[in-house]
């Protein structure tokens, strides 16, 4: 069990076929991958990722499974520009760095901050948004302190957010945090 299966699972029981949902970090395309999937052919998909590399792989990965998305090659921060406000089902966050790709290329808590804000804003009531932080090694710990921070701050009468701990992994393991918008 690690946080891929833990987060999997949760999309797999919130995600309902017709859901509009966003991959906020589509990376290899596992969680476009598996958001398409739970969606179906009456869903739309959004993927977002600032790197070429990512768009590339998930969009090989979306065509070998037969599956559709919007593959978009621009920050999760301005998501807000692809969707009305109060519209979406479903959000994930998959933050760090992509695996095999350019090292100097990951997420900050200079874009993370804004990118979480404007995907609550586009939530709709009852949508959820589920988050992987990585931290430690290379990332270091200012952005799952700034996101940890930015979340116990969260209105409690609008989210509510749960927050995971692995405690008795070691290095550093990335955190599964969920979030229902009431
Ligand atoms: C851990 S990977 C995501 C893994 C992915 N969800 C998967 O299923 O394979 C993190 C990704 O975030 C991307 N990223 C970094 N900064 C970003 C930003 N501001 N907006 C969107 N994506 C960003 C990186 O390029 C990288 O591909």
């Amino acid at each position: 069990m690690n946080t891929l299966d833990v987060v999997h699972d949760f999309l797999r029981r919130q995600v309902k076929p017709g859901a509009f949902c966003i991959d906020a970090t589509a990376g290899k395309g596992r969680d476009t991958a598996l958001l398409c999937r739970l969606a179906g052919t009456e869903g739309r998909v959004l993927a977002f990722d600032v790197q070429q590399d990512a768009i590339d792989q998930t969009r090989a990965l979306l065509k070998a499974e037969g599956l559709q998305a919007e593959v978009v090659l621009d920050s999760h921060a301005n998501m807000a520009q692809y969707a009305a406000p109060e519209s979406v089902d479903c959000i994930v966050f998959n933050f760090g760095r992509l695996p095999g790709g350019d090292p100097k290329i990951f997420t900050t808590a200079a874009s993370s901050l804004p990118a979480i804000d404007a995907g609550l804003a586009l939530l709709r009531p009852g949508g959820v948004m589920a988050l992987a932080i990585y931290y430690g090694k290379g990332n270091g710990y200012d952005e799952k302190n700034a996101i940890l921070a930015h979340l116990k701050s969260l209105n409690d009468r609008m989210f509510t957010v749960l927050a995971c701990d692995w405690l008795n992994r070691k290095h550093d393991p990335p955190l599964p945090i969920f979030i229902w918008k009431e």
